[in-house]
């Protein structure tokens, strides 16, 4: 007995040094901890279970017979954190590169399976070289099969991806279809081709960090939600967005516990400014909505003129759609609309109510938005919001003007509760483009062309510049002072908790892509 115990025990040695040592001082070096160490860093303290410890590789070319570890390069299992369960992929850098064989994908199906029969959501820590090249098209197929587990699981459990070291060619399309994806600044790269074959191709000369590093993901290509500055601020980074997640899309998040108390809050009175052509920060308005410090960014260096993240409000967690007015006036663009639509599409997979802070003076004009397909992108802002059915409560702080008053939640597209303050200007656009058209004649006729464009720009602004032309009409359910809007807000969140919404019977829709 006492050798079969040493057996099993030296086995399990063997496994938790992965690649060895030498190689896991290597990861060290590079200021990045092993798949090991960010499983512990992530999960309760003694709450992981592994799952496939004793997993090896089936590769006989190549002499790889002869070079065997236990485990096949990744740590699957499942645990806690912050007491609730979820099911975790840790890639291992010092096994074979961390890369992808046909046994290593197999864990990860096995723990991806697992994750959403128990309803749960599923967290995959990636550093891969990619495929297995020893192994070939086997190792293909391993990616494909949890490329098509990703899209089963997709609105069913939360997946989030954090990318903490390479991820390059096929690689990348796990992550691409999880719901978050976060890198690691400095240590992590992900792109579909690297900096030789783009070299190779393009005559391009680039480095793998500016081709595909956290800040270009993060800033340009909007492929990463969430950077972080080091292996472990990217966990306690993981840890709190799953803070404001459900398990899955059968339960709602996590309601903390808080008293109604005074929910005045007069900083919110004096944000806008007295020139409706002055831009404010909307991260002053939404501090000044929620709970105190509970606002989680998502995509925060990225389409600056929409702010979209996480709250809480009153305890409930909340999804929060801004336009913001210090970016390009706060206009939709493409890349805008595209962040907004899929975050509102991630908040109503799984019941997460949504608000949406309105400023905005409508879509960005030029060629390069309109060749680079406004009209499509816009449509799927304008597409996600039609089609949510979780709650959504609505506060025009400013312009609302054109199609844009439309799309950003407007009553006429479901919207359950519409506020506006009193410096909301809800028109089809501003009172001088407007003068400018429809005065046009009258402008050119007088003497003093600037002189007339100031009445007439005057005259259209006390008309239209205003919230009481759509609160006549119940688009605007109800006109509130700044100071009073957290209040309200609680209110109609709570009020509308039981919402039951009854959607067409149909296989899916067809969001413009
Ligand atoms: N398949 C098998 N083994 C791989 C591998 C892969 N795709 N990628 C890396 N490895 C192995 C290396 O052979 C090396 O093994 P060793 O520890 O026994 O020496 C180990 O993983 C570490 O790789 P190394 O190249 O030394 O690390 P690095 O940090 O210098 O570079 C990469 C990392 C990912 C840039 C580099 O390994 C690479 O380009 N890998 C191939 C990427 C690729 O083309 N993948 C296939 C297409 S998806």
């Amino acid at each position: 007995m006492e050798n079969k115990i040493q057996e099993l025990n030296d086995k399990i040695a063997q496994a938790k040094l992965g690649g060895g040592l030498k190689r896991i001082q290597k990861q060290h070096e590079k200021k990045r901890l092993s798949a090991r160490e960010r499983v512990e860093y992530l999960m309760d303290e003694g709450s992981f279970e592994e799952i496939g410890m004793l997993v090896t590789h089936r590769t006989t070319d190549f002499g790889m017979d002869k070079e065997i570890y236990y485990g096949d390069g990744v740590i699957t299992g499942y645990g806690t954190i912050n007491g609730r369960l979820v099911y975790i992929f840790a890639q291992d850098f010092t096994v074979f590169g961390g890369s992808l064989s046909e046994t290593h994908a197999e864990k990860i199906c096995k723990v991806m399976d697992m994750a959403v029969k128990m309803g749960a959501p599923m967290i995959g820590l990636n550093d891969s070289g990619g495929a297995r090249i020893q192994e070939g098209v086997r190792s293909l197929g391993g990616y494909a099969d949890i490329f098509y587990r990703n899209v089963q699981a997709s609105g069913v459990i939360p997946q989030i991806s954090a990318i903490m070291g390479p991820c390059a060619g096929g690689a990348v399309y796990s992550p691409a279809m999880t719901d978050f994806t976060m890198m690691v600044e400095g240590s992590s790269y992900m792109f579909v081709t690297g900096p030789n074959v783009v070299k190779a191709v393009t005559n391009e000369t680039v480095t793998s960090e500016e081709l595909g590093g956290a800040i270009a993901h993060s800033t340009k290509s909007g492929v990463a939600h969430i950077t972080s500055g080091n292996d472990q601020e990217c966990l306690d980074d993981l840890k709190k967005l799953l803070s404001y997640l459900p398990q899955s899309n059968k339960e709602t998040p996590e309601k903390l516990p808080y008293e109604l108390g005074d929910e005045i809050r007069m900083k919110l009175a004096t944000v806008i400014p007295d020139s409706t052509h002055k831009p404010y920060d909307m991260h002053e308005v939404i501090s000044g909505i929620i709970d105190e410090d509970s606002f989680y960014e998502i995509h925060k260096n990225y389409a600056e003129n929409i702010i979209v993240g996480f709250a809480r409000l009153a305890g409930r967690s909340v999804g929060v759609i801004a336009n913001q007015p210090l970016f390009l006036a706060g206009v939709l663009g493409v890349k805008s609309s595209k962040k907004a639509a899929r975050f509102t599409r991630f908040c109503d997979c799984f019941n997460i109510p949504l608000l949406v802070l309105v400023d905005v003076p409508g879509f960005l004009p030029g060629t390069d938005q309109e060749w680079e397909g406004i009209i499509i992108h816009g449509a799927k802002l304008l597409y996600a919001l039609s089609e949510a059915t979780v709650p959504r409560v609505t506060v025009i702080t400013r312009k609302a003007y054109g199609g844009a008053y439309d799309v950003m939640n407007s009553k006429h597209i479901g919207a359950d509760m519409n506020f506006a303050w009193p410096t909301a200007e809800i028109a089809v656009m501003g009172a001088k483009g407007a003068s400018e058209i429809i005065f046009k004649k009258e402008i050119s006729d007088a003497e003093d062309h600037e002189a007339k464009l100031v009445e007439k720009e005057k005259e259209y602004a006390d008309l239209f510049a205003n919230p009481y032309i759509a609160a006549q009409r119940g688009f605007i359910d109800e006109v509130i002072l700044p100071q009073d809007t957290r209040r309200k807000l609680i209110k109609a969140f709570s009020m509308l908790e039981n919402k039951v919404s009854v959607t067409p019977n149909r296989k899916h829709g067809n969001i413009p892509l």
